[in-house]
C-alpha cells in the first residue's frame, strides 16, 4: 500500500490564506480512500511555518511527498494525492 506525507503549513500567514480548510479537505479524503479498493495511506501533518512565507506571497503552502505546492488549494493538494495514490491513472 502506497503511503503519501501531506505536509500543510499551519503558520499564521498559511493560515490566513486557507490552509485549515485543506487540512479538513485531506481529512475527508483520508476517510474515503482508506474504504477504497485502490487505498492507499495518506499521513497529513500540520507543521509550522516553512519560512516560504517571508519571501513568497503565494499561500498557503503545501508539500505532498516532499513537491511543494504554492496557493494551494483542495483541488491541486487532492489531484497531487490521487497521481500518487493512483487515483489519476490516464485511460488506455
Ligand atoms: S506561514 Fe506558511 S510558510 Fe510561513
Amino acid at each position: 500500500m502506497a503511503s503519501i506525507l501531506v505536509e500543510i503549513c499551519a503558520g499564521t500567514h498559511c493560515v490566513m490564506m486557507g490552509s485549515m480548510n485543506i487540512i479538513d479537505a485531506v481529512h475527508s479524503l483520508e476517510e474515503v480512500r482508506a474504504q477504497g479498493p485502490d487505498a492507499c495511506e495518506i499521513q497529513v501533518r500540520a507543521i509550522p511555518c516553512m519560512g516560504l512565507c517571508r519571501e513568497q506571497s503565494n499561500g498557503p503552502f503545501v508539500r505532498v511527498d516532499g513537491e511543494l505546492i504554492g496557493q494551494a488549494e483542495s483541488e491541486s493538494v487532492m489531484a497531487a494525492i490521487m497521481k500518487r495514490c493512483g487515483g489519476g491513472r490516464e485511460q488506455p
